[in-house]
């Protein structure tokens, strides 16, 4: 009976030390944010409580207006970071979601600054290795897609991942679709590059 106790103990500590302290497991996407349907939902307080992958300011140029003109803030659940950094890739239920936030721009004691005003959207992948929703036009090319307007957080107006997100991925297809340039953690294991 002790031995097998003591057996028991072993393996126990065995697995434990394999996985490595820091990783907890990843709360995946399928557990709450997608239903049996292929339906997405944006997780609550994800903000406060996921890992902040990076930041893209938009130049605005274009807009003819001093500073930043707008933020896309991008996170990923707890986990996800350790995950990449040990298999070159996303797992199963990994989600990122790209928060997009208008800005305001004002002369500070640091110089002209461009701050967050308020949020858009938000803009939702989950990664799927299953192939789990083939008929569901939200879903293909190894993700769910799906972008919610500030205003209807509960429902998406993404129609079709092909019309609506995929061409403007295409720069980013041989890093499966995500634009990993833009966080410094995922590529080089927390430093941005040169
Ligand atoms: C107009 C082009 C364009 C469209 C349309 C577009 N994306 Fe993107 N997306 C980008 C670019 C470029 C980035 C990274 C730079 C940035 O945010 O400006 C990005 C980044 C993202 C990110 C952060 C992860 C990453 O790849 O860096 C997510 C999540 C995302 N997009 C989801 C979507 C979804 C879902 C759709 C469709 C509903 C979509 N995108 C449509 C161009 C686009």
């Amino acid at each position: 009976m002790k031995i097998r106790i003591l057996a028991g103990l072993l393996v126990l500590v065995l697995v434990t030390s394999c996985t490595g302290p820091s990783q907890g497991p990843i709360k995946s996407g399928y557990d709450e944010l997608v239903d049996a349907a292929g339906n997405i939902s944006l997780p609550d307080n994800f903000q406060r409580n996921w890992t902040f992958l990076g930041t893209w300011a938009i130049d605005s140029t274009e807009a003819q207006q001093n500073g930043v003109a707008g933020f896309h803030n991008v996170y990923t659940q707890p986990g996800v970071v350790d995950y990449f950094q040990d298999n070159d890739r996303f797992p199963d239920g990994a989600v990122l979601i790209k928060e997009l936030l208008s800005t305001t721009t004002a002369s500070m004691t640091t110089g002209t600054v461009s701050r967050a005003a308020g949020i858009d959207g938000w803009f939702v992948m989950v990664k799927d290795t299953e192939q789990r929703f083939s008929g569901n036009p939200l879903w293909g090319d190894g993700w769910g897609w799906a972008l919610f307007n500030a205003d209807q957080p509960t429902s998406t107006v993404t129609q079709d991942y092909k019309a609506d997100c995929l061409g403007c991925h295409i720069p980013a297809r041989d890093d499966d679709w995500v634009y990993l340039s833009g966080y410094p953690m995922l590529i080089d294991q927390g430093q941005p590059s040169e």
